[in-house]
């Protein structure tokens, strides 16, 4: 199947911090792959903008070094590469003071829709709605886009928010969530909301845990400033992994639109009910003399922020009261893994008289990464003869090998810079739902800073600390395997 490629409106691309690190990996490369597909016009034009006192030609330069080293050679073109680097252009602004604001204002295009991407420290994102509103650059048809982390606690996302809804109404604002845009997680809902056949089974009744993985083998290296002050629970759950639950755990939205699907996610958010300290695991990687520790990599010998965390969380509402929702993620695990699954209760009545060692049962699971795809796990009888034994084998379909390579292979942010030109935000977070995540995360954090907590320590390239496996077993139940 060849991917569907509609191009969108002409636009104007402002990207606030465009020589760091994320535009040169994901946003520019992102863009580009969109060009060479035809969905990014010819008209479109992208202007980098950053504190550095460079040049057009500067900035293409720099820009063609990061397409070369982050876009695989088979997938750019020369002719290609050079025809996107004319659609760069480059102002030098200062977003604290008042330099080149000015010259923004005149390269930009009257009657083109404008995105200005925040790609820059969220103690920013004031300052820079506040001069794009000032110089008259901003209108009211303009997006601008904002990436995470958004806050570091309820009040100071509450203070975000407030700076942006100053200078932009909501329906301008796109917080990125990059989940959001991966393949597997949007087919979360296409599952979900497409199919006939989950719905009736899709609760408390019929499935007994779910199940959500977000596996890293890299460690913090390289970010471990940022990281220290965050950790696994603000970097990634708050977020990312929060986001995955409220899709699997939503109730049907009444329409595919942007304000249906964010109410119903939001709804499940301050459905959680409170986190006992028990039902958390807190680890940190450490020791291994050929793999830095968590110590080493931060900096902070004395740290106590965790590379890793488990958590038992109920949604307290008909659907799900009596299903336990099970979320770890960590650094320096044994492999890359991030999935969903959800595990089905036995049936009520075994009417097979041998029954099956080590049967696991039926179970959806849904990869988001790598080899995207959907498995479900069946019980059959074994073949042959020999009386009515049982096994389980797994109905696996791999979105690559069903749909091809050229459709799953697109990066979160291509779909999701495409979706903000076009003024889709159903895939970006709504500020009251960032918001009530937060309100769901703060108490926890407080209650382990009061109880003065130190992570429990796992050995890099393991599957995280013991006690997390202890609190899957102490409900009977065991996580899934961590790669092969
Ligand atoms: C980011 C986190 O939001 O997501 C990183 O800040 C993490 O710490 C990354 O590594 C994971 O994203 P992905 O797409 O590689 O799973």
């Amino acid at each position: 199947m060849v991917a569907r490629v509609i191009p969108v409106e002409p636009f104007d691309l402002v990207i606030f911090g465009a020589t760091g690190d994320l535009a040169r990996r994901k946003i520019l490369p992102g863009l580009f792959h969109r060009f060479r597909a035809g969905q990014m016009p010819s008209e479109a034009k992208i202007i980098g903008s950053a504190r550095s006192e460079i040049g057009g030609a500067e900035f293409q330069t720099l820009v063609k070094a990061a397409i070369v080293e982050f876009v695989d050679e088979t997938l750019r073109a020369a002719d290609q590469l050079e025809e996107f680097l004319q659609r760069l252009d480059y102002v030098h602004i200062d977003a604290m003071g008042e330099t080149g604001w000015d010259t923004l204002k005149k390269a930009l295009r009257q009657d083109t829709i404008r995105t200005f991407y925040l790609s820059v420290s969220p103690s920013l994102f004031g300052a820079i709605a506040e001069r794009l509103s000032t110089h008259g650059i901003a209108t009211p048809e303009s997006r601008i886009v904002v990436e995470k982390p958004f806050g570091h606690d309820l009040q100071s996302a509450q203070a975000l928010n407030k700076a942006l809804l100053r200078h932009f109404d909501e329906q301008q604002i796109y917080r990125i969530d990059h989940y959001l845009g991966k393949e597997t997680v949007q087919n979360l809902m296409a599952l979900r909301f497409a199919n006939s056949l989950f719905e009736p089974l899709w609760n408390s009744t019929h499935i007994d845990h779910v199940q959500v993985t977000v596996a890293e083998s890299i460690g913090v290296a390289g970010r471990g400033g940022y990281y220290d002050q965050s950790g696994a629970m603000r970097d990634m759950v708050q977020n990312h992994l929060m986001q995955l639950l409220c899709l699997i755990a939503m109730e049907p939205p009444s329409k595919f639109t942007p304000n249906a699907v964010r109410d119903e996610k939001v709804k499940v958010i301050e459905a959680l009910e409170a986190v006992e300290l028990s039902d958390i695991v807190r680890g940190q990687y450490r020791s291994g003399r050929d793999n830095g520790s968590y110590f080493d990599d931060v900096e902070n010998p004395d740290s106590r922020t965790e590379s890793y965390i488990a958590m038992k969380l109920a949604v307290g509402n008909w659907r799900w009261a009596g299903t336990p929702f099970y979320l770890r993620t960590g650094k320096h695990l044994r492999d890359r893994v991030s999935e969903i699954a959800v595990i089905f209760k036995d049936p009520p009545h075994n009417i097979f008289p041998n029954k099956m060692e080590g049967r696991k049962g039926n179970a959806l699971i849904i990869r988001l990464q790598p080899d995207e795809g959907i498995t479900l796990r069946t019980t059959i009888k074994e073949p042959g003869p020999g009386g009515m034994r049982l096994t389980e084998v797994s109905m696996d379909m791999s979105f690559a090998d069903a749909l091809g390579d050229d459709l799953t292979s697109q990066d979160a942010y291509e779909r999701l810079i495409m979706d903000v030109i076009r003024g889709d935000q159903t895939l970006f977070m709504r500020g009251d739902e960032v918001e009530a995540a937060w309100a769901w995360a703060d108490p926890l954090i407080a209650a382990w800073d009061e109880a003065n907590q130190r992570p429990v320590p796992y050995d890099p390239g393991s599957s995280g600390p013991e006690e997390a496996l202890m609190l899957m077993h102490k409900g009977g139940r065991r996580w899934r395997p961590i790669g092969d």
